[in-house]
């Protein structure tokens, strides 16, 4: 039986991460590009050389021609500048989105099929460039950031409460900027919802950490931004997608009255299947939740005007 093929454009520390993991789990045979020479062919050839020692057998070739992502089941977008310290994600808007827009003219020519999965920032901005431009239906845009900022969440849960990450299960809604929505309530050890097993002070310097998350990283590396968290979770969601697995995570898309919004994309729960976001949940959110997401899609809204998008 063929292999699913997965395209990862961008082929510095995300991207190279993501070809890792879907690597890794045997999920896909990776093709990375990348408009530097050398870097996709050489860091491809070295996860090849690493196969046999770590046990998979699916193919991995690097490429700067975006040609090369014909016939792809799922496109990752890395490509783009990171944060340096001191910056928001929003102060990339300008050189990201001309790359984003050559980036999707490319995937619409030559993966007119494929799922799209956005990881450049400002990325619900990116999410909903991409989308304007492949005029993809919008189940094939969907963006990762709300697995990380969960993701995020969940590990300093775990970490205040000393006990295992693996029993957090943590939403975090919203853009994924400084005015993301971490939902307590939704936030469980097992089912346990945090607001029981913590005061509402700690709860609140977590959720002020979680906002900052990629922040303290850039800040600590100096010179880029996070690459093993995002590569893990948005390998989650190819997994989901390429296996069906129809996992409810938190995802940026494009949304059409949900939530009272439309024409935007912002972070909410979704279901995601072989067709991409086969749907998305609507929560009943408190008003302090409601306001909470409306103000961080009034960023958003921002952007997509400055954009000319919105
Ligand atoms: C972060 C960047 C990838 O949150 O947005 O680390």
């Amino acid at each position: 039986m063929a292999r699913f093929k997965v395209g990862v454009v961008g082929g510095g520390n995300v991207g190279a991460t993501v070809a890792q993991r879907v690597a890794e789990r045997d999920l896909a045979d990776v093709i990375l590009t990348d408009i530097v020479e050398g870097l996709p062919q050489g860091k491809t050839l070295d996860l090849c050389q690493a196969s046999g020692v770590d046990n998979y057998g699916v193919r991995l070739k690097g490429s700067n021609s975006v040609e090369d992502l014909k016939g792809c089941d799922v496109v990752v977008v890395t490509a783009g500048l990171p944060r340096k310290p001191g910056m928001t994600r929003e102060d990339l808007i300008d050189k990201n989105a001309a790359i984003v827009g050559s980036v999707a003219e490319a995937v619409r020519k030559n993966s007119p099929d494929a799922i799209l999965v956005m990881v450049t920032n400002p990325l619900d901005i990116m999410t909903y460039l991409a989308s304007s431009i492949t005029r993809f239906p919008r189940n094939r845009v969907v963006g990762m950031a709300g697995v990380l900022d969960s993701a995020r969440f969940a590990y300093f849960i775990a970490e205040k409460l000393d006990v295992s990450p693996k029993d957090i299960r943590a939403m975090v809604l919203g853009g994924h900027g400084d005015a993301m929505v971490p939902l307590p309530r939704y936030s469980t050890v097992n089912g346990v919802p945090i607001t029981e097993l913590m005061s509402r002070e700690d709860i609140d310097a977590l959720v002020r950490r979680t906002a900052n998350g990629g922040a303290e990283i850039v800040a600590l590396l100096k010179a880029g931004s996070a690459y093993y968290a995002p590569g893990s979770s948005v390998t989650q969601m190819v997994e989901s997608i390429l296996k069906n697995e129809r996992r409810l995570l938190p995802c940026a898309c494009i949304l059409e009255g949900e939530y009272g919004l439309s024409k935007t994309c912002i972070g909410v729960p979704a279901i995601l299947g072989r067709n991409g976001v086969e749907k998305v949940v609507e929560l009943k959110l408190s008003s302090d939740e409601t306001a909470l997401l409306k103000k961080s899609a009034a960023e958003v809204t921002k952007g997509l005007q400055h954009l000319k998008l919105g």
